[in-house]
């Protein structure tokens, strides 16, 4: 609180990251990192644009990534925007499209960082409660709205709506911008991008933080039809011209020109979850179905907040959220084959 902040400012209340300890010897299973470094193309890119040319500014276009991104899911340039990860990315989509005389819709258990944003551009939304089982129910969202979001699969859920629903969801609101937040989809989920070309309100946002290992690069994407995406360059040359620096275009450039390391990279974190689903099942925990790179998982006795310190007390750390219905789950990222066993035998000894 300070006398020269607007009272606005005062009034916000901003998005909390998960924790980014100084502690080198911890096992950080909080905020759903690649436990695998990027792609060696990846860094050798970075080592050879760590040249003279870094006093120039980058193309405020960002043409050869949005051409690189384009090539790998064969679409139009004109269909991808870039920014400096997804969370810029999504805070112009709010902007951009969501600013209407109705709620936006998002779910009651959801990535957090979106009723952030709606207070920041003062947009107005209601909450869509989870069903039962935490999964997505798209009748639910079958009323007028400003526009609706959600990740899919979802977080901290980790469950997947499929894509059959999704196409369901837009027939059904054709008149509001709807965004598939696919921060986790590479990860064992089925892109929307394929349905982009059919439904001119569909914005797919993406993110190479996570399948592409690149958190520390900063680089999100939206793709959609061409109106939407001129809109998003709108926002972002009001704010900001050259939001991706040379160094993390020429990073996105590598990341999504080398299939192979990215496919082997995603199929082992896949491999690793299947066995952490098992290994947690065996301790006695109900563990949500995911298809992201981190479980959701609550147990049948404990208290997620106890088991929680008892792992922080032995250097593991995971994400517990305080909210009413999900306080007895605990988000686990999946770490390395050596970093998931530590974290089975650890949970052992509590349980
Ligand atoms: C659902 C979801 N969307 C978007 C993001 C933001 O990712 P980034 O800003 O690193 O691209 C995250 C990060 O954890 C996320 O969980």
């Amino acid at each position: 609180m300070s006398r020269f902040w607007s009272g606005f400012v005062n009034e916000l209340d901003p998005y909390v990251p998960g924790e980014q300890p100084k502690l080198a010897n911890l096992t950080k299973l909080n905020t759903n990192e690649n436990p695998y470094g990027p792609s060696p193309k990846v860094i050798e890119a970075i080592r050879m644009a760590a040249s003279d040319r870094l006093r120039l500014y980058p193309d405020p276009t960002s043409a050869e990534l949005r051409q690189a991104i384009a090539d790998f899911y064969r679409i139009d340039t004109a269909w991808v925007f870039v920014g400096n990860g997804s969370d810029e990315v999504l805070g112009h989509v709010f902007n951009a499209f969501f600013r209407q005389e109705a709620p936006i819709l998002f779910p009651d258990i959801s990535y957090s960082f979106y009723p952030v944003y709606c207070q920041l551009y003062q947009i107005s939304y209601d909450t869509v409660p989870l069903s039962h089982d935490f999964s997505i129910n798209v009748d639910d969202y079958d009323r007028i709205n400003g526009g609706i979001i959600f990740p899919n699969p979802n977080a901290p859920t980790g469950c997947l709506l499929a894509l059959s629903e999704i196409e369901r969801l837009l027939q059904k609101n054709t008149e509001s911008v709807v965004v598939i937040d696919e921060a986790y989809i590479d990860f064992g989920g089925e892109s929307a991008v394929s349905l982009v070309k059919d439904y001119p309100n569909l914005l797919i946002v993406q993110t190479m933080s996570k399948s592409r290992s690149l958190a520390g690069m900063r680089v999100g994407y939206a793709i959609g039809q061409a109106d939407l995406i001129e809109g998003l360059i709108r926002v972002k040359d009001s704010f900001n011209s050259y939001p991706v620096d040379s160094l993390a275009s020429a990073a996105g450039v590598a990341a999504m020109n080398d299939k192979a390391y990215f496919n082997e990279t995603c199929q082992a974190v896949i491999d690793e979850r299947n066995k952490v689903v098992t290994g947690l099942q065996e301790l006695g925990f109900d563990v949500l179905p995911s298809a992201a790179n981190f479980v959701f998982a609550s147990h049948k006795q404990l208290d997620a907040a106890v088991i929680a310190a008892g792992l922080r007390k032995e250097g593991i750390i995971v994400r517990h959220f305080t909210k009413p219905r999900i306080n007895q789950f605990l988000r686990i990222s999946i770490g390395t084959a050596g970093e998931n066993q530590q974290l089975l035998s650890v949970l052992d000894t509590l349980v």
